[in-house]
């Protein structure tokens, strides 16, 4: 497409991972700190915003949309977004990602307002485990969800979890098999070092290939013909071909190359990179211009020429981003 939006290595951008809060109900040790001060509802872009900016992505050659957060299912009147979103014509997919909790209710709703796939945070099977790395969550509402969103007819369903030395890593076998059981994806993740709370948490690295290699102690693994492009790599278990096995790591920075992402944070920042600070104000263009699109298209234009080559989070785990996972959509 020759309006397609190219960054200034070639890159061509079709992915844009939209926050649509940063609020959460839960708390998680790796994302938030516990006495967590969310932003001003005048900071935060609205409904319309949020819209209009989505529209304009699509416009320019966006295929698919994650909505994120913090939360995006505590946000109102999220499903009205999500369908008028799921409606733009060029636009192939509009999926999110979910801590789980409020799937029972809206599961099926969102389903039917268009979203395809979700993928759904599970850090432990353990309720006590769950509650301290989530510090409010109750895993049997997030297994309840999980039943709920199969039950809801997405095209696809993928666990996450971040691994953490003694706090979840020995359960890497059983969130396996929690996951081949019933037929859904699952992605191992390397802590990322982003906000004040990255500066505390080097001790609970776990890496990919320590993770992987605990699976294979059990399963035989097959690497994917097929990568998605994103972050993950992904392996198969020959005995359960229905599930994936996704490996994410940010500290071998082996995706970068073919980055085809932009995320916009909700305070309608456009952030060029997860792992640097270079941001394009695209409320205050929204706001200047209520109905001029052009000013905002020709700023991202330029501000596209200087998204980064790659982060760099394997600096020794320096942080070097001070932002809060959940302002930045994870
Ligand atoms: P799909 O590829 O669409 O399935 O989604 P995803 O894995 O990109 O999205 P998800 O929201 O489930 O994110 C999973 C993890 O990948 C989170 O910890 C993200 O922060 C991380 N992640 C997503 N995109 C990037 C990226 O561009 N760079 C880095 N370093 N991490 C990313
Ligand atoms: N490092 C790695 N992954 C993170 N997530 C949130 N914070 C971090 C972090 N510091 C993940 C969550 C969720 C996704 C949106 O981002 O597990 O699945
Ligand atoms: Fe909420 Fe997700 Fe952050 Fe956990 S990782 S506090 S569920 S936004």
């Amino acid at each position: 497409m020759a309006n397609a939006l190219q960054d200034g290595f070639g890159r061509t951008i079709d992915y844009l991972r939209l926050s649509v809060t940063d609020r959460c109900d839960f708390r998680c040790v790796y994302c938030m700190a516990e006495d967590m001060r969310f932003l001003p509802r005048q900071q935060i872009l609205g409904l319309e915003e949020l819209y209009r900016l989505a529209r304009l992505f699509v416009g320019r050659g966006v295929k698919k949309i994650r909505l994120t957060g913090g939360e995006p299912l505590v946000r109102r009147d999220i499903l009205g977004l999500c369908e008028r979103i799921a409606a733009l014509p060029g636009l192939r997919e509009l999926v999110m990602t979910t801590n789980g909790a409020q799937l029972v209710r809206l599961a099926r709703p969102l389903a039917e307002a268009g979203v395809k796939r979700l993928n759904i945070s599970l850090d432990s099977l353990d309720p006590a485990r769950f509650r301290a790395i989530t510090r409010t969550g109750e895993l049997a509402r997030v297994f309840d969800g999980i039943e709920a969103a199969r039950a809801a007819g997405f095209e696809r369903i993928k666990l996450n979890t971040v691994v953490m030395q003694g706090r979840n890593a020995d359960e890497v076998l059983a969130l396996v098999d929690y996951a081949v059981a019933r037929g859904l994806d699952i992605s191992f993740i390397e802590e990322m070092p982003l906000g004040e709370v990255g500066r505390s948490r080097g001790e609970a690295f776990c890496s990919s290939d320590e993770v992987r290699a605990r699976i294979a102690s059990r399963y035989a693994l097959l690497d994917c013909a097929e990568q998605s492009g994103g972050p993950a790599r992904y392996v198969r278990l020959p005995a359960h071909p229905a599930s994936r096995i996704g490996f994410i790591s940010p500290h071998s920075h082996n995706f970068c190359a073919s980055c085809n992402r932009l995320r916009l944070t909700v305070e309608g920042r456009l952030l060029l990179c997860l792992g640097h600070e270079q941001s394009l104000d695209l409320r205050a263009l929204l706001r200047r211009h209520p109905t001029d699109d052009r000013p905002l298209v020709d700023a991202i234009d330029r501000a596209l020429l200087h998204k980064p080559q790659q982060h760099d989070f394997s600096a020794g785990g320096e942080v070097q981003v001070l932002r809060f996972m959940n302002a930045s959509g994870g």
